[in-house]
């Protein structure tokens, strides 16, 4: 059962300043319209301590607390944020997003102290404490044996994902909910996650009470995966935290096969979501890997109402389909900073098949891989 269906859903601006008539709430469908036909247009926030809403912080705060579902911003994505130590608040995640039971949920902090506080480890690994000192606050979520946390976080697992995010009012929150909240993307399972609070409240609208606009998302794509459990620390997903920088804190890091690969038939995945269909828009999706020339002639050549063309900057003034860029060739950061918002504005218009320019895999550009991969189906087409 949906515990807060029907719910009337308040999206509060974090950064109005102490005068409550400035305390806006966005709800209406009007709200709705404006983030279609202005997908790129984030609302107008400057992440800040200075302009945040303090009465708005303590009342989201007080509600997690007590076991309701909030939408937080993160400097990656979106989450949808339940008291991590109340095993029913937590199964209420699962219900509003639709997610599949075994998926295990990541643990938000606001301080390294909060790990041994809370017990949420068994111990803290000497690599760990490297990765910890080099990358939090961060995108950057590090798996270890699992201490005292409850079975609906973890999906029964013997670890526990942890990580301490760095936007201002992520952090804000979790010290204003006084324990540790467990978050996964704020989206509808299996579709693009969100980087505004306009997104968040198209899927969740209706099912939470609060949503908190924290602007919208830095990085854009999820946090980095790490496990340290095992012998080895081993990427299980890719993210803001490339895996150069990783090796950099520790050493070598092994890669898991499904970061980069389709799980094989029966093939159990290290990580529980990716085994999953995810990211996906309901247009067909095929990547090409190919040259710039390459490319272009071969989405021409195709070019028929419904199609469009998920490319670099560089390629939409060639191209004589609809063209959603989500980056220069060259910028990482722009792509993995917009490529949710692209796959939803494509969603949106009702695009059949997009021909997508099939993005690098070193750096941050193995994030946005990884993800539109998946959003593809994995269908990609090598051009000479
Ligand atoms: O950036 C992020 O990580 C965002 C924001 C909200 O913090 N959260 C997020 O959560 O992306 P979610 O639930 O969408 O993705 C968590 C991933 C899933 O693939 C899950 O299977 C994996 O982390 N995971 C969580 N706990 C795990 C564990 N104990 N062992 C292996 N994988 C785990
Ligand atoms: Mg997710």
């Amino acid at each position: 059962m949906v515990k807060y269906k029907g719910v009337k859903c308040e999206l509060f601006k974090h950064y109005f300043t102490s005068d409550d008539k400035t305390h806006q709430k966005l709800t209406s469908s009007q709200d709705i319209e404006k983030t279609r036909k202005e997908p790129f247009n984030a609302p107008d926030t400057t992440p800040g301590d200075e302009k945040d809403h303090p009465k708005n912080i303590e009342t989201v705060g007080a509600a997690l607390k007590g076991g309701a579902l909030v939408g937080i911003p993160t400097e990656t994505v979106y989450g949808l944020a339940a008291n991590a130590l109340d095993g029913a608040a937590v199964k209420n995640i699962f219900a509003a997003k639709g997610r599949p039971a075994d998926n295990p949920l990541i643990v938000h902090i606001s301080d390294i102290s909060q790990i041994a506080r809370f017990s949420l480890v068994r111990e803290i690994p000497e690599s760990a404490k490297k990765l910890m000192e080099a990358y939090w606050p961060g995108p950057l979520t590090i798996i270890m044996k699992k201490g005292v946390v409850p079975d609906e976080v973890t999906a029964g697992l013997d670890t526990v994902a942890v990580r301490f995010p760095s936007h201002p009012v992520t952090k804000r929150i979790i010290t204003a909910a006084s324990v540790p909240l467990a978050a996964p993307s704020a989206n509808t399972s299996g579709k693009p996650s969100p980087t505004t609070a306009y997104h968040v409240f198209h899927d969740l609208s209706g099912k939470i009470p609060y949503i908190i606009d924290g602007g919208a998302c830095e990085v854009g794509v999820e946090s980095t995966v790490i496990t340290v459990a095992g012998d080895t620390p081993t990427l299980l997903r890719p993210g803001g935290i490339t895996l150069p920088q990783l090796e950099a804190a520790v050493g070598h890091v092994d890669v898991a096969d499904a970061v980069l690969n389709k799980l094989r038939d029966g093939e159990t995945a290290a990580s529980p979501g990716m085994k999953y269909k995810h990211y996906a828009p309901s247009a067909r999706i095929v990547l090409i890997r190919s040259g710039d020339e390459a490319y272009i002639n071969y989405v021409n050549e195709r070019a028929a109402k419904g199609t469009a063309a998920l490319c670099y900057d560089e390629d939409a003034p060639r191209l004589r389909v609809k063209t959603y860029t989500y980056g220069a060739k060259n910028d990482y950061a722009a792509q993995s900073n917009r490529l949710f918002t692209v796959l939803r504005a494509i969603d949106s218009d009702g695009v059949k098949t997009v021909y997508g320019r099939c993005p690098e895999t070193t750096g941050l550009a193995m994030a946005v891989y990884n993800r539109l991969i998946r959003a593809a189906g994995f269908e990609v087409i090598e051009l000479a």
